[in-house]
Formats: structure tokens, C-alpha cells, sequence
């Protein structure tokens, strides 16, 4: 198991906080670390694999820094704006390009703005960049309409250099959150509650730079474990943390998978045929949005129907039509979808339209009678560090048909 794609990064962008030699343990070898990595190089960090097998990346923060993310890393990775946040709480100023649409639809930055511009910061948009400002940021409560992570984290990460004390009441709750917490925490910040929805900060004058290792990527430990629900047989995780996705292990329990909780492990196996179960996604610690296509390709081959509904992002059914493609029975309503289990799936040409998408479809392709092709598959890249060889290594039989793409 890797570190957690999404707190890699987050991290990354708090290392900006402090000058100095920052040590991350267990950081993913995806693509996304690496815009994140270019995207602090622009800004004037440098960012190196000490021992890139065992995940060890060092970042060397300079005293200045260019406070600027621009719109062809932020396009590229929509996460590059939690670095609003560490720019203005150091050095006063940021500017960041305003992220576009993407696969989930239009996703705002308005909370992070409304939460920061609480803290004192003032915001300008001209020519699709918002530049920030603020002379000191000030200590406040912020009550956040929605419980929404990327805003609770720019705020976390702006309010630890603050003067007196923040209160995030609202905050979300996600396991990445507490750890980027733990890892502020380590950095001299004054920072408790992470992991319930009130969280107290209190400002401190500087920060020094951390070692921490990255927690776990439950989403990863979710796609193995649809592995398993689609394909049959049984699987362990090493370093899977069943405390972090409780309520999708409820799920996945009710549709008939084992599910064994070892120190540091999970082992899981698989009756023949699952049965379905409805499905809300929820902020955490609800199930999370990003095992939603998981969890519909796993309803798309069980027995009965499931009725999945998105209550995080409007939209984000794109990879449907590509599973109804494959012979699965969905119909989609506004934020359900309905799955009517069938006996099996066929394989066919499919396309990835984003990382969590294209992984459920390379899922799906493992209990498809016959080849099953995922093209843009440099999604899945973007999210995974090797999902084609852990999956050989559980004994499938899928390869990357062209490795240089
Ligand atoms: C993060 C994760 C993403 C996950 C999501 C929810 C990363 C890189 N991404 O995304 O994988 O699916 O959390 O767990 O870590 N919203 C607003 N205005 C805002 C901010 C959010 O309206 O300013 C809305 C969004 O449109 C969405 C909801 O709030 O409907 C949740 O978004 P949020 O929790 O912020 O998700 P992200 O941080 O973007």
C-alpha cells in the first residue's frame, strides 16, 4: 500500500511553510506528486526522491519564493490550489490560477476564499488568476457552510501562521486531514481537534521543517478490495487502515465480503456472488465519493438491485455509459444510479475518464468475459503507483499494451 495520494500532496504544499530540508516518508510515485513537485519548483522549492523505491522525498524550501501557481499546473492538477493558503499565511501574497471544470463538473473555490478572506486575506480575480493578499492573517472562527476538504485544509494551512487563535467549526473530518494536522503538528503549529468537525489552531510566529510519513491511501486499499469483490478469491493488504473507511467495509460486508482486520493488515475474500446494497456517498466518515465507481461496478454484477447516491459532487457518473458498454444495467437520475446486477460482464474497448473511474473499469475488466482495453489510462497513472503489478501479482492478467503512454 502507498502513501495517500491525497494527503501526498497536501503536504507537499504545507511544506511551503517553513524554510528548510522537509523529509516525506511513503510519498506515491505518481504523476500527480510530480505536478506537485514542478509546481514547487516554480514556486522556487526543489524536490528530490532520497530513496524514490521506499517513497523518501526531500524538499528544500528557500527563504523566498515566487508566490505563484500557474494555470497550466493547476489545470493539470486541481489540488495545486491548496497552496493558496501556505503562500499568503508566509508571505502575504499568492496568486493562483482559477482551476476550470474537470470530469466531477464545476468544483468551486469559493469556501476557500470565504474562509481565508475571514482570516483577513482580500481576494482580486483579472485574467482568470486570484491574487490574494493579506499583511498578517488574524486568528477567527470560521464556520464553513459545507464540510469541505480542500477549504478546511487552505484554511488549516493559513491559520497555523496566524496571529491568535482560528476555530474551524464544520471542518471536515477525513482521515488526510488529520494527518496534514499531525504533520503541522510536527512543524511547531498549535493545532487540535483534527479529525472532528471543530478545529482549534492557534497561530504560532515560525515553523520548522518536518519528517513525516505519509498516512495510508484508503482509496487504494478500496480498489484492491473491489478487486477481490469482482474477481473472487482472497487478498491481505499490508498497511491498510480498516479505521479509515469503516463505513464502506459495512458496505462491502452486507454485499457478502469477508472482511478481517489484522494489526497493520486486512485480509478480504469473496463469496461467489455478491449481493447489492444502496449506497450514499457522504463526507467522511460516510463512504467517499471517490470509491463511488468502485462501488458501482462491484452493484453492476451482484445479485439484486443497488441504488447508488452522490450527495458530494453533482454529476461524476461519467464512467457509466463506458460500464453499460461492458453489459452492465445502470440507469442514472440525477444524483442516483440504479444498478441491476447482471451474471457477468463482457469485455470491450472503454475509456478512463478520470484516476478513481478509470481504476473501476480496470476492476470491471477483471471479471469481463474476454479483453477488456482502457484507453486513457494515464488517469489511472495519476493516482495509483502500480496498480497493473499489484494486480498481477493477486494473479490477474492485465499489462499496460503501450508502457511508453
Ligand atoms: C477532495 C479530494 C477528492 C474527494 C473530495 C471529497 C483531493 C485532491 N481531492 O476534493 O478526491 O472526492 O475531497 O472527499 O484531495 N465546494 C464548493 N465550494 C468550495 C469547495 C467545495 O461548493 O469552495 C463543494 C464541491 O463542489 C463539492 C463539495 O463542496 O460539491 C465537496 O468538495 P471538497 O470536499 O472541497 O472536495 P475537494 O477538496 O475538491
Amino acid at each position: 500500500m502507498s502513501g495517500a495520494k491525497n494527503s501526498a500532496l497536501k503536504l507537499m504544499a504545507a511544506t511551503v511553510l517553513a524554510q528548510g530540508r522537509h523529509i516525506l516518508r511513503n510519498v506515491p510515485r505518481i504523476a500527480d506528486v510530480d505536478t506537485m513537485a514542478d509546481l514547487l519548483a516554480r514556486m522556487g522549492a526543489s524536490t528530490t526522491w532520497s530513496d524514490e523505491a521506499a517513497g523518501v522525498l526531500v524538499v528544500d524550501v528557500p527563504e523566498t519564493m515566487n508566490a505563484e501557481a500557474p494555470y497550466e499546473l493547476v489545470e493539470r492538477m486541481r489540488a495545486s490550489i491548496v497552496v493558496l493558503g501556505p503562500l499568503l499565511a508566509r508571505f502575504g501574497e499568492a496568486r493562483v490560477a482559477v482551476p476550470g471544470g474537470d470530469d466531477f463538473g464545476h468544483r468551486p473555490i469559493d469556501m476557500h476564499l470565504r474562509a481565508l478572506e475571514e482570516l483577513g486575506a482580500s481576494f482580486a480575480l483579472s485574467h482568470g488568476v486570484i491574487e490574494g493578499r493579506a499583511e498578517r492573517l488574524t486568528g477567527a472562527r470560521v464556520l464553513l457552510e459545507y464540510p469541505s476538504v480542500g477549504a478546511t485544509e487552505n484554511l488549516l494551512m493559513a491559520a497555523v501562521l496566524a496571529k491568535g487563535r482560528t476555530v474551524i467549526d464544520n471542518a471536515a473530518r477525513e482521515p488526510e486531514i488529520t494527518d496534514l494536522a499531525a504533520f503541522l503538528t510536527g512543524m511547531g503549529a498549535e493545532v487540535s481537534g483534527a479529525g472532528s468537525s471543530t478545529i482549534t489552531i492557534e497561530g504560532v510566529e515560525r515553523l520548522d521543517p518536518v519528517d513525516h510519513s505519509v498516512v495510508s491511501d484508503r482509496i487504494e486499499a478500496a480498489t484492491y478490495l473491489a478487486a477481490v469483490g469482482m474477481a473472487g478469491g482472497a487478498i491481505s493488504i499490508k498497511g491498510a487502515r480498516a479505521d479509515h473507511m469503516e463505513m464502506l467495509l459495512e458496505k462491502l460486508r452486507a454485499m457478502g465480503l469477508r472482511v478481517d482486520d489484522g494489526s497493520d493488515q486486512l485480509w478480504a475474500s469473496a463469496p461467489d456472488r455478491l449481493a447489492a446494497v444502496d449506497v450514499s456517498t457522504l463526507p467522511y466518515p460516510g463512504v467517499a465519493t471517490d470509491y463511488k465507481p468502485l462501488v458501482v461496478a462491484l452493484l453492476s454484477v451482484s445479485d439484486g438491485v443497488g441504488i447508488l447516491t452522490e450527495n458530494v459532487f453533482a454529476g461524476r457518473f461519467r464512467y457509466v455509459p463506458e460500464l453499460v458498454r461492458m453489459g452492465a444495467d445502470i440507469r442514472v437520475e440525477g444524483h442516483h444510479a440504479v444498478v441491476r446486477g447482471v451474471e457477468a460482464l463482457s469485455g470491450a474497448p472503454v475509456r478512463a475518464p478520470d484516476i478513481r473511474a478509470g481504476a473501476a473499469l480496470v476492476v470491471a475488466g477483471l471479471a469481463a468475459d474476454g479483453e477488456t482495453l482502457v484507453s486513457d489510462a494515464h488517469h489511472v497513472a495519476r493516482g495509483y503507483q502500480d496498480l497493473v503489478g499489484n494486480l498481477v501479482r493477486l494473479g490477474a492478467d492485465v499489462a499496460y499494451e503501450d508502457a511508453s503512454s
